[in-house]
């Protein structure tokens, strides 16, 4: 080009005095049979070089030159065109390229793959770097040799693992419907630990179990932090917490005085006793209280952790699953062991799981539940594994088969408040750093904790006086005779603890009002316990015997009619329920 270029610039007459009217006819002719165009632009070079200067020839020789010059271009680009299109129409009338799923290799460069129901042994592009993983998915060109790898497919079926097979192959049903399939796994899933019951994802294929899909359950899901809590936050409930450190502290701390004694420690327990008095609250604290007293006499840092189990809660989840969610929990259970945890396994409200077929409204469900709860409490060697504890509104609601020795043998009352109790509760809530009602502040020589004891007296006067006011509940039994209830043979821990909380808003609500120096006083109490009574929701709104029953210290089999005394109360407006 740099030629031709020479002679352009080296001469560029011809441009500078264009003649456009007259490119002559008498033109050199031009040969057809050219071969290519750049040597048709040397040749006109060479007649250029050979023309005079000054020739009129000259200047259509290189309005001649221009001319092939441009055609050439034109005719490169079509070329471009043309290929381009070329490429495209390959492109598109294309067969498409087959997925299949690899399976395996019998032998290198060869691969096992099973694409829409057959199976095909196909070679391996030597290209493809990687090594291919048991169920990913490859792609096949039309000699169905595996030219490239597209990972696992991310969706398809869920199925159940019912059966580990010895050679690590799993038998899976599926979710709905009752096929059962035998599954080989990803590699993705070659050395991962899984049991029975654990959901995996299945190529569509249904040859390859893909992925562990982890449950909510699973994910720890009813795994609790147990705040801290001294026993000394729980009132009123010295028998109870002794018992407890009778049956499971004493084993636990000193094993083997147990065994010379050839004393049995008993596996767990059952917590049993009207609602709001503090069986939850008891749970957490025997988790709390037990590893901090082993921590202190063994030496050894051990942790507890707290499997909460809310009977009706944890059966919604598990609907049509009950035996897999107690064969699961005891599993959690024994797996935190393992990893050096001492578990707790809190089953609240036990009577709506392992009740008699009587008492639960999931009967159906119920009826395979107990069984199995018996068969892993069997399993279970003492409480050194796990301390299994139970709590319930309505311990006779329970199947006596749970009850039995070598299961939850131990039954521990855990009481209403006795009126020291409530005294003894209501101090823990009115601690002495509140700000109390000045005035009784003063005539208590200044002290919070005597003006808090004070008041603690006051409010239990005022709630265990058998006077008209208390009167709440009529108990017709059986022998014919009646009982009165008054509001305080229904106190409790919670109903103290909203009383206390009631109380503290009306002093704060006022103290921001008047910028005084306010706190709670008496009146406040007073006032609290008299809207608890007709607010709180742990009475049943209705006057239905049954949900009354677990409610009373009475034995449900001689109550005939229970009748709430609420006459003086319906003309009190019904407030905002207290959650207690
Ligand atoms: N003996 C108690 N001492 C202090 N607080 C209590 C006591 N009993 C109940 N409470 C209060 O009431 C709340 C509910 O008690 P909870 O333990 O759930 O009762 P239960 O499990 O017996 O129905 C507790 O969180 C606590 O605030
Ligand atoms: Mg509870």
């Amino acid at each position: 080009m740099s030629d031709h270029s020479k002679y352009s610039f080296k001469d560029d007459k011809p441009q500078r005095e264009p003649k456009k009217s007259a490119p002559s006819e008498k033109a050199y002719p031009v040969s057809a049979s050219w071969g290519d165009e750049s040597d048709a632009v040397g040749s006109i070079d060479r007649l250029i070089a050979m023309s005079a200067e000054g020739d009129p020839r000259r200047y259509e020789l290189f309005r001649l030159r221009q001319q092939v010059q441009e055609r050439e271009l034109t005719l490169q680009e079509a070329k471009a065109a043309i290929e381009k299109m070329e490429d495209v129409l390959k492109k598109v009338t294309a067969p498409a390229n087959r997925i299949g799923v690899y399976l395996g290799s019998p032998k290198k460069g060869i691969a096992h793959v099973a694409v829409g129901g057959s199976d095909y042994y196909t070679n391996i592009d030597p290209r493809l770097s990687n090594e291919l993983n048991v169920g990913t998915r490859v792609l096949l060109n039309e000699a169905f040799c595996v030219i490239g790898d597209l990972g696992y497919e991310a969706s398809g079926p869920v199925g159940k693992i019912s059966d580990l097979l010895s050679d690590g192959r799993l038998r899976v049903g599926e979710e709905h419907g009752t096929r059962s399939i035998v599954l080989h796994r990803s590699s993705h899933l070659k050395e991962k630990t899984l049991k029975h019951g654990d959901e995996i994802r299945i190529d569509t294929g249904y040859r390859v179990a893909l992925e562990h899909i982890e449950t909510k359950e699973q994910r720890g899901h009813f795994l609790e932090e147990v705040p801290e809590m001294p026993w000394k936050q729980i009132g009123g409930q010295t028998e109870a917490i002794a018992a407890i450190k009778d049956a499971i502290e004493m084993p636990l701390v000193y094993p083997d005085m147990f065994k010379k004694f050839h004393y049995t420690t008993p596996k767990g327990f059952l917590l049993y006793g009207p609602p709001g008095c503090g069986k939850t609250l008891i749970g957490k604290a025997t988790a709390y209280n037990l590893t901090l007293k082993l921590k202190e006499t063994t030496g050894k840092t051990v942790q507890h952790c707290f499997i909460h189990i809310k009977g009706p809660e944890i059966l919604n989840m598990w609907v049509g699953e009950s035996e897999r969610m107690v064969r699961e929990i005891f599993a959690a259970a024994r797996e935190k062991r393992k990893e050096g945890y001492l578990p707790f396994l809190f089953i609240d409200e036990a009577e709506s799981i392992l009740g008699t077929r009587r008492a639960s409204r999931f009967h159906s469900m119920t009826s395979t539940l107990v069984p199995m709860f018996c068969s892993e409490m069997d399993g279970i060697e003492s409480l050194h594994d796990v301390v299994v504890i139970l709590a319930s509104n309505r311990a006779d609601l329970i199947d006596p088969a749970i009850l039995r020795p070598g299961r939850i043998d131990r039954k521990i009352k855990v009481q209403r408040p006795t009126m020291e109790g409530a005294e003894e509760i209501f101090r823990i809530y009115l601690t002495n750093d509140l700000p109390f009602d000045p005035a009784t502040q003063k005539s208590h020589s200044n002290s919070a904790a005597k003006t808090a004891d004070f008041l603690a007296e006051r409010a239990v006067n005022a709630l265990f006086a058998h006077n008209d006011e208390n009167r709440f509940l009529e108990v017709a039994l059986r022998s014919g005779r009646k009982d009165m209830l008054y509001r305080g043979d229904l106190i409790s821990g919670a109903i103290i603890a909203s009383i206390v909380d009631r109380a503290k808003e009306t002093a704060l609500k006022r103290a921001i009002k008047s910028k005084n120096d306010e706190g709670v006083s008496e009146e406040d109490l007073l006032h609290a316990i008299q809207s608890e009574y007709v607010e709180n929701d742990i009475f049943p709104p209705t006057d239905i015997t049954e949900d009354w029953l677990m409610l009373l210290d009475h034995d449900p089999e001689n109550v005939v009619k229970v009748s709430p005394i609420r006459a003086s109360r319906a003309h009190e407006k019904k407030g905002v329920s207290r959650v207690v």
